[in-house]
């Protein structure tokens, strides 16, 4: 997140990224058509329905310990939402309010 917000020159704000990932971006799916408005749950793929580990950190702790990974997923999933490419400032509102989200 640091870096996100590092490369992007603005601070991260939970709210914004909140309403991004709920929202669509142009396209058929959003981010919680698979990760669910709720992303401490698990979700479910839109179009396999194979089930997805919740993504916000504090409950599951293997998210965003792998830098690899993440971009890997954020690249495909971006695009698949938007069409693009996430910012990084996207990134570091997402994060943002994934993190606060607890047990
Ligand atoms: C079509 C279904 C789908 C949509 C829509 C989707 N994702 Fe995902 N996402 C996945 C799958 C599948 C994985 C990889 C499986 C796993 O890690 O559990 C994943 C993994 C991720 C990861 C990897 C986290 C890590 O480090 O382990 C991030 C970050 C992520 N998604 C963010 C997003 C964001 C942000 C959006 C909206 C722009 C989004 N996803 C929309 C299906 C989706």
């Amino acid at each position: 997140m640091t870096q996100y917000t590092a490369a992007s020159g603005t601070a991260a704000a939970a709210a914004r990224g909140q309403q991004f990932f709920l929202a669509r971006h142009g396209k058929e799916w959003s981010c919680a058509s698979c990760h669910t408005a709720s992303p401490g749950q698990p979700g479910r793929h839109a179009a396999t329905g194979k089930v997805i580990q919740p993504l916000a950190p504090a409950f599951n702790v293997e998210r965003f310990s792998d830098a690899a990974k993440t971009e890997k997923w954020f690249r495909r999933n971006c695009n698949d939402v938007l069409g693009r490419e996430c910012s990084p400032a996207e990134k570091a509102d997402v994060l943002a309010w994934l993190v606060t989200l607890k047990p």
